[in-house]
C-alpha cells in the first residue's frame, strides 16, 4: 500500500507541497517582523507581491491570446482573454484591503519606499505591452477579413469575431476600473494635489483612467448610437 506521508518530491523544503509551492522562499520575501518599520508593511508587501503574481499570470495569458489570434485560432484565444481579464478583477479586489491602512501609519511606511512605485511593477508593464500587442494583432485580423466592427454588433451574430470584441472590450474596461480603483484608494490615503514616490502628481493619474487599448472598439459604439433607431443623439444637438 501507498504510504502517503512518504515526501517523494526531490527539492527544497520539507514536504511535497514546500517543494513544489517552493514557500520557504515565497514566505521569506516579506520583511520580518524584527525589520519593519510598521507592521502594516506586511499588508503593503502581500498586496503588491500577490497583483505580481496575478498580473504575471494575466500577462502570460495576454501573450498566448495575442498569438492565437495571429493564427486565427479565435476560440482559445478568447478563453485565455478572459482568465487575463479575471486576474485584473482579483488586483482591483484586493485593492480592497488598503482600506486598512491609516493615512497616518502609510506616513512612516513611505519613508523605507525609496523612489519604488507601482509605476515600475513588472507586471503591470508586461499587461500594457501585451494588450497593445494584442491590439496590433486584431487590427490585422479585421484588416485581412474586411470586417466592418458596426455591422459585427448590429448582425448580433455571437461568431468568434463578436465574442473576441466582447472579450477585448472586457480586459480594456478592467484595466480602466483598476485605475479608478487605484485612484480613489490612493488619494484616500496621501490626498490630491500630492506627488507620489516617483514624483507623479497624484491627480495625473486620473487622466490615465480614460486611457484605452483599444479605441475602436470604444468609438463603434458612438457609430451604433449615431445609426441606431433614435438618430444622432449628440451632447451639441441636446442644447
Ligand atoms: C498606499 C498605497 C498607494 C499609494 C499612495 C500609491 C500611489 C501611487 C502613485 C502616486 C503613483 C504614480 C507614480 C508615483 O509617483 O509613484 C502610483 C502608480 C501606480 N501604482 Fe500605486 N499606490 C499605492 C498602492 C498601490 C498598490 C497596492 C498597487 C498594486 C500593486 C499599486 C500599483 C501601481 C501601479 C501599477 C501604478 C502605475 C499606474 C498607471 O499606469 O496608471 N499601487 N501609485
Amino acid at each position: 500500500m501507498r504510504d502517503y506521508s512518504e515526501q517523494i518530491l526531490s527539492g527544497e523544503g520539507k514536504d511535497d507541497y514546500a517543494r513544489y509551492m517552493r514557500t520557504d522562499e515565497l514566505l521569506s520575501l516579506q520583511r520580518r517582523p524584527d525589520e519593519v518599520v510598521h507592521r502594516d508593511e506586511l499588508l503593503f508587501q502581500v498586496v503588491h507581491q500577490s497583483t505580481e503574481l496575478w498580473l504575471k499570470l494575466a500577462s502570460s495569458e495576454l501573450e498566448t491570446a495575442t498569438g492565437l489570434v495571429t493564427a486565427r485560432e479565435l476560440d482559445p484565444a478568447i478563453e485565455l482573454l478572459r482568465r487575463a481579464t479575471l486576474g485584473v478583477v482579483l488586483v482591483t479586489e484586493q485593492l480592497d484591503m488598503m482600506r486598512f491602512l491609516s493615512p497616518w501609519d502609510f506616513q512612516t511606511i513611505r519613508t523605507i519606499l525609496g523612489h519604488g512605485s507601482g509605476a515600475d511593477s513588472p507586471g503591470w508593464r508586461a499587461v500594457q505591452r501585451h494588450g497593445r500587442q494584442l491590439g496590433r494583432a486584431h487590427a490585422a485580423l479585421v484588416e485581412e477579413r474586411g470586417t466592418d466592427l458596426a455591422e459585427l454588433y448590429r448582425s448580433g451574430v455571437a461568431s468568434a469575431d463578436h465574442r473576441l470584441v466582447e472579450a477585448m472590450v472586457a480586459w480594456d474596461e478592467q484595466v480602466s476600473l483598476w485605475r479608478v480603483r487605484h485612484f480613489k484608494m490612493m488619494t484616500r490615503i496621501i490626498g490630491h494635489d500630492v506627488i507620489g514616490t516617483q514624483g507623479t502628481p497624484v491627480d495625473v493619474l486620473a487622466k490615465l483612467i480614460e486611457y484605452k487599448f483599444f479605441p475602436e472598439l470604444w468609438r463603434v459604439r458612438t457609430e451604433l448610437t449615431d445609426t441606431g433607431p433614435m438618430g444622432k443623439y449628440h451632447l451639441a444637438e441636446s442644447v
